[in-house]
């Protein structure tokens, strides 16, 4: 537990009362419940992620985090992707919100958008809200909208990944004074003590965990986790219409990695854009939902970041936190 026979105890670890500073990202369509309550009972933290929760994984929203609280009595997250949030799905999201907190959760992992409603709401009840950033503009906006820290999100990254290394981004975003975490490119002890040497008060791990007994995924994506090296990561926008890190599968490789013409057009317009990004999010939904959770028989659409190459085994949540902790021979 926290405490000063716990080496990895700092100010992140003590701000949510948890043992080891290892995040469980949220991950669209990949965060099964599951996934999440191992990620929190070996000693971290699991993020929930609400679409995921419900559309994918079928719970009432209220009903799950109850499922996920009847595996875990420890602390667990949620993320809110607040990107143009407004009429039915902002409400939706209000929602979430307000259920989130009336069901204890007092950590939230914002995305895309002004964070401002959520830490409004968090604030009241004493919650911690941490915004992903990939660039000190983005991270300052977010400050000056009271967020408590940054998911420095790097080049190395899963979904959507910035530009800078994590070196980079740590000496752009840690003069802001306040905690950071590292994600994108962690799925070993090596580059787990690497992002901490570098400043990072912890790590926020997808590709490591998908590779999990617990992880809900199919084995054909497991598989080609297992199989890829950083090289097999590219960035397409035919998925969602911004850059999304793939591995590049054969299916992949025949659809190209550009959008078409007329689809970037669209998704520059000031009032095209939005409806053009939902339009994705339907399609690209239903594709990484049965790509995920049906295997290459479906179409090899596998999100995953280039720790693809740190990762060679499929193996329980525990085991990878424990091997991560271990500190002798880092
Ligand atoms: C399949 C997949 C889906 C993701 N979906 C989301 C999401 O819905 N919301 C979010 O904030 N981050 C999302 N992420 C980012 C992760 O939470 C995390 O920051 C990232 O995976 C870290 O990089 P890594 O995969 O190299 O560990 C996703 C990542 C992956 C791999």
């Amino acid at each position: 537990m926290n405490g000063p026979d716990n080496p990895y105890t700092n100010t992140f670890t003590r701000l949510l009362d948890i043992e080891s500073p290892i995040i469980c990202g949220a991950m669209y369509p990949c965060s099964n419940p599951e996934l999440v309550a191992a990620a929190s009972e070996a000693g971290g933290i699991g993020i929930v992620q609400p679409i995921s929760l419900t559309y994918v994984y079928g719970h009432d929203y209220r009903a799950g985090l109850r499922y996920i609280r009847s595996l875990t009595g420890k602390p667990i997250g949620v993320n809110m992707l607040v990107e143009g949030s407004s009429g039915t799905y902002r409400k939706r999201l209000e929602e979430w919100m307000d259920i989130s907190l009336e069901e204890g959760v007092r950590f939230f992992v914002t995305a895309l958008g002004n964070p401002r409603w959520v830490v409004d709401k968090a604030i009241q009840v004493g919650g911690i809200v941490f915004h992903d950033a990939t660039n000190a503009t983005h991270a300052k906006k977010a400050l000056d909208n009271g967020v408590n820290g940054f998911i420095c999100v790097n080049n190395r990254a899963g979904g959507h990944a910035g530009d800078l290394t994590p070196q980079a981004l740590y000496d752009e975003i840690s003069p802001l004074g306040m905690p950071t975490i590292c994600a994108g490119g962690v799925g070993d002890r090596h580059t787990f003590h690497e992002a901490l040497k570098i400043g990072y008060l912890g790590v926020q791990m997808g590709t490591r965990f998908i590779a999990s007994k617990e992880s809900a995924a199919h084995d054909d994506y497991k598989n080609a986790i297992i199989e890829s090296k950083a090289a097999d990561i590219v960035l397409t926008d035919r998925i969602s219409g911004v850059p999304v890190s793939v591995i590049n599968t054969p299916y992949i490789k025949r659809l190209g990695l550009k959008a078409g013409w007329l689809a970037r057009q669209l998704l520059k317009g000031r009032w095209t854009k939005h409806w053009m990004r939902a339009f994705y999010a339907i399609m690209s939904g239903m594709k990484l939902k049965k790509a995920s959770l049906w295997g290459s028989g479906y179409r090899d659409f596998f999100q995953a970041g280039k720790s693809v190459g740190t990762i060679d085994n499929v193996t329980s949540v525990a085991d990878i936190m424990n091997e991560l902790r271990d500190d002798h021979g880092s």
